[in-house]
């Protein structure tokens, strides 16, 4: 976007403040999204342009109310103009209609120097299903688009990517965030210091299968831990008592144990686990060794003798990949795992590693943790970095590019 002359321009700007809200006051409970698109937005104002901004909110099409219409009340991009506004320092006018008379006549009248936030995208169905008679509409508000929206750059919506076919490539560029989050991305994916060390963990092997299968192209050690270990542990033979296990994927397992060994790759599982004998924070729990969980009994945590072998491996690492968390970290008695990994990262970073943390539950960790300013990115984007590491790529970024 620095190449391009934002003076007396309106600048379409798609963003993700797709923020977690109070259940009951709508109030905004963690602003990072927002707080990472306002540098993109500065720079337009003092360039002398002014900012439409797009959004979605939650899925509101999930959520109608009984009658079938839309939970205006809940789902409206209202609940983040108050907030925009403080963090800018400059008023923030709000429309509330996404596509329409109104939205028009708003952005016709908007002055350099102002910001108007348009109701959420996906109010509108066309949204959801990249439609162009929706994107050529849009596309008409605007002089300049540009995408700032990593959180939403793998969906091809409207907003995010069908309408940058209406802006030539001098009128169409990254924000800040973007820009930043494909450059930190890239430091993994293209040329990484090594040795190079991905962390997953999370409940679920299905869920990070492909993640898992094109990390052993990359990296030089993997290791994982969570719930998703224990489908690994019971594929080598192990027994998990009632730990998570996904009995579809077990043979998937051993293939990608199988391709770790062919490739090379250092595959790190829990020798040992905290394990519960219920769900819950206040279970009796003992360490004992992964491959020997008795019935009635679930690893809910990562052991001592995992957490001093994972540390090894981070300290010894001199790029780091964290998606996912080693435990229930939601559980005080079973976050042990979670932080001692958070902590590593930290302390490898500060040696001088280069530490990039992807995907909701763990950049959660690390927050809760407070080492988010200890890493060297934490990403805002949950599913779209998990595609950009599976080695896709994301349609909002094509769609500037093209
Ligand atoms: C997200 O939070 O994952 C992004 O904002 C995209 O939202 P979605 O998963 O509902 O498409
Ligand atoms: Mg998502």
């Amino acid at each position: 976007m620095q190449n391009i002359n934002f003076s007396n321009k309106k600048a379409l700007v798609r963003v993700d403040f797709n923020v977690p809200l109070d259940k009951k006051t709508f109030a905004i409970t963690d602003d990072t999204r927002i707080r990472a698109a306002i540098p993109t937005i500065k720079y337009i104002l003092d360039q002398g342009g002014s900012a439409i901004l797009m959004s979605h909110l939650g899925r509101p099409d999930e959520k109608l109310l009984p009658d079938g219409s839309i939970d205006v009340a809940r789902f409206t991009m209202n609940h983040t103009v108050a907030h925009t506004a403080e963090l800018l320092g400059v008023p923030v006018l709000f429309c509330e209609e996404f596509v329409g008379p109104k939205a028009a006549a708003m952005a016709a009248a908007l002055q350099p120097g102002q910001v108007l936030i348009l109701e959420n995208t996906r109010f509108l169905k066309g949204e959801g299903k990249g439609d162009v008679e929706l994107a050529k509409t849009l596309a008409s508000y605007g002089d300049i688009y540009i995408n700032d929206a990593f959180g939403s750059a793998h969906r091809a919506h409207a907003s995010t990517t069908t309408v940058a076919q209406f802006f030539s490539a001098e009128n169409k560029g990254f924000g800040f965030l973007m820009k930043a989050e494909l450059d930190n991305a890239d430091r993994v994916l293209n040329n990484p210091e090594r040795p190079l060390t991905a962390i997953v963990g999370g409940a679920k092997v299905s869920d990070k299968i492909l993640l898992l299968d094109r990390m052993l192209d990359y990296v030089d050690n993997l290791i994982i831990g969570g719930g998703m270990a224990y489908t690994f542990v019971k594929a080598q033979g192990g027994q998990i008592g009632n730990s998570l296990c996904e009995d579809d994927r077990l043979e998937l397992a051993n293939q990608l144990v199988a391709k770790a060994q062919a490739k090379g790759v250092k595959l790190l599982l829990p020798e040992d686990s905290l394990v519960a004998d219920a769900f819950s924070n206040d279970a009796n729990r003992k360490v004992v060794a992964s491959n020997v969980i008795e019935p009635g009994w679930m690893g809910l945590d990562v052991g001592e003798k995992a957490c001093a072998e994972f540390s090894a491996t981070i300290l010894n690492s001199k790029t780091l990949l964290w998606n996912g968390p080693m435990g229930v970290f939601e559980f005080e008695n079973f976050a042990k795992g979670t932080q001692t990994i958070a902590e590593s990262v930290a302390k490898a970073t500060a040696n001088g590693a280069f530490s990039l943390v992807g995907g909701g539950d763990s950049v959660a960790a690390v927050n809760q943790m407070g080492l988010a300013d200890e890493v060297s990115y934490v990403s805002t984007g949950g599913g779209a970095m998990l595609e950009l590491l599976e080695g896709k790529v994301l349609p909002g970024v094509k769609a500037i590019k093209e």
